[in-house]
């Protein structure tokens, strides 16, 4: 076994040891039954509520890491980001982030694990990203969980990255199967519809990058890093704050894939014209690529905007096909927007035009909770333990998935349906 996760176990196990001892020697104050269990290391929720399980991310670029009972309660989360290292190198360089996953995952299971007051054996399970994600990172925290789950003999429950991302919402919101979601990030792009833990129909993807990737090229192009009040903000999150002072009317700009009838997105040609906008804006001002253009502040803004129509339209759409083939109900029917890109106000103000437009709730997770995170996997696994399904208890054969898609694909059926979409006035 690996020196790391020896160091981790012999410091949990002697955690153990100093709340056994507590045990012994605490004395009960005799009318708080709270305060009593608080002095024998034990949550009181965890009396009521038997499930708790440890979940584990480390699919791109954030080691992250959580423990949450069955009823939603977060007793302990820790995260370390890579972003400002990334940033720096321009995006992710996979045995970069190798590398820092290996440095920070004992701490952030370690923190998370004593935030929680949880021993290894007080857990139903450890729940780990085994797919999609980069391969080198998926690597680091399978091997790491697996050790633990091998030394304390805990089962575990292998989760879908983006299954994890749709479901959130279920830990914030009452919200019943089944529902619309759009997970939109660095890395993905797709509309599905939930029909359950595990039962998703995939209604349409990008077919090219993710609405984050290209947020996050652009903001490189126009060097928002070398400003100090977004050097160190993701891309998207600049884009997004540099775009509240610009005007997008200053230039026009038609948003993908208008005359595909599908659910399907691209965003490979929007940043190929924002790129020949920036340039012909360097040579008008006369200023070398690499410094800050006067007019980034409109760029952005109207990359923006594009972005939230193009994402607004699909969507429009997958929800007309929904209900045109009874997959949802005709009112009150709930779309979930969620992954790093749906903490963006103005996008998420797009979509609240679809919804009203279509009689929908629109749900986003808080914005700490759309970005990559523990807890968002430890709650996919109280959804698995609930429903029994996918609990492993031999992990013999347990690979990562650097690419895996998620549910049954139906595009092909959404594209044959060619549902037009009718004109949506969006004014945010
Ligand atoms: O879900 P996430 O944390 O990681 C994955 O990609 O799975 O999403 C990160 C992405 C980055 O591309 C980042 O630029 C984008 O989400 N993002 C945003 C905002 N905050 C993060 N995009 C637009 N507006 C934001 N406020
Ligand atoms: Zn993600």
């Amino acid at each position: 076994m690996p020196a790391a996760s020896q160091g981790i176990i012999c410091r949990v196990e002697s955690m153990l040891i100093l709340s056994k001892t507590a045990r012994v020697f605490s004395k009960p104050p005799k009318s708080n039954i709270f305060g009593l269990l608080r002095s024998f290391s034990v949550c009181p929720r965890r009396l009521f509520c038997h499930k708790l399980v440890l979940g584990i991310e480390t699919s791109c670029d954030d080691t992250a890491a959580a423990v949450v009972d069955e009823a939603g309660h977060v007793l302990g989360e820790a995260m370390h980001s890579q972003t400002e290292v990334h940033l720096k190198t321009g995006g992710i360089v996979p045995p970069v982030a190798q590398q820092l996953h290996r440095e920070n995952i004992q701490r952030i299971v370690e923190e998370t694990l004593s935030a929680s007051r949880v021993s290894p054996q007080d857990l139903s399970a450890i729940a780990t990203t085994i797919k999609p994600g980069l391969a080198l990172s998926l690597g680091v925290g399978l091997s790491f969980s697996l050790q633990l789950v091998n030394r304390f003999k805990r089962p575990f429950i292998p989760i879908h990255h983006m299954e994890a991302h749709a479901l959130t919402i279920r830990l914030t919101n009452e919200v019943e199967f089944p529902f619309l979601v759009l997970l939109i990030s660095g890395g993905h792009c797709l509309l599905a519809l939930v029909r359950g833990v595990s039962d998703f129909l995939l209604l349409g993807k990008s077919l090219d990058i993710a609405p984050g990737d290209m947020l996050d090229k652009v903001a490189r192009r126009l060097s928002l890093i070398k400003h100090p009040e977004y050097s160190t903000m993701s891309g998207g999150k600049a884009i997004e704050h540099l775009a509240k002072q610009g005007n997008r009317f200053h230039f026009t700009i038609n948003p993908p894939m208008q005359n595909a009838k599908n659910c399907d997105f691209s965003f490979t040609g929007l940043q190929h014209v924002i790129n020949k906008l920036i340039t012909r804006k360097e040579k008008e001002e006369g200023i070398e690529e690499g410094q800050i253009l006067s007019s980034a502040a409109d760029i952005a803004a109207v990359v923006q905007h594009t972005t939230a129509r193009h994402l607004a339209m699909r969507t429009y759409r997958a929800i007309l096909f929904c209900k045109q083939k009874d997959l949802l109900p005709p009112a009150n029917a709930v779309l979930v927007v969620s992954g790093g890109v749906a903490s963006n106000l103005y996008i998420r103000r797009a979509l609240e035009i679809v919804a009203d437009a279509t009689q929908c709730t629109l749900l986003c997770p808080p914005p700490r909770l759309c970005t990559d995170n523990g807890v968002m996997i430890a709650w996919n696994g109280i959804e698995r333990l609930r429903a029994g399904l996918g609990i492993l208890h031999d992990v013999e054969d347990i690979r990562y998935e650097p690419k895996c898609p998620l549910g049954v694909d139906i595009s092909k059926e959404v594209a044959e349906a060619a549902i037009k979409v009718p004109r949506l006035k969006m004014t945010i």
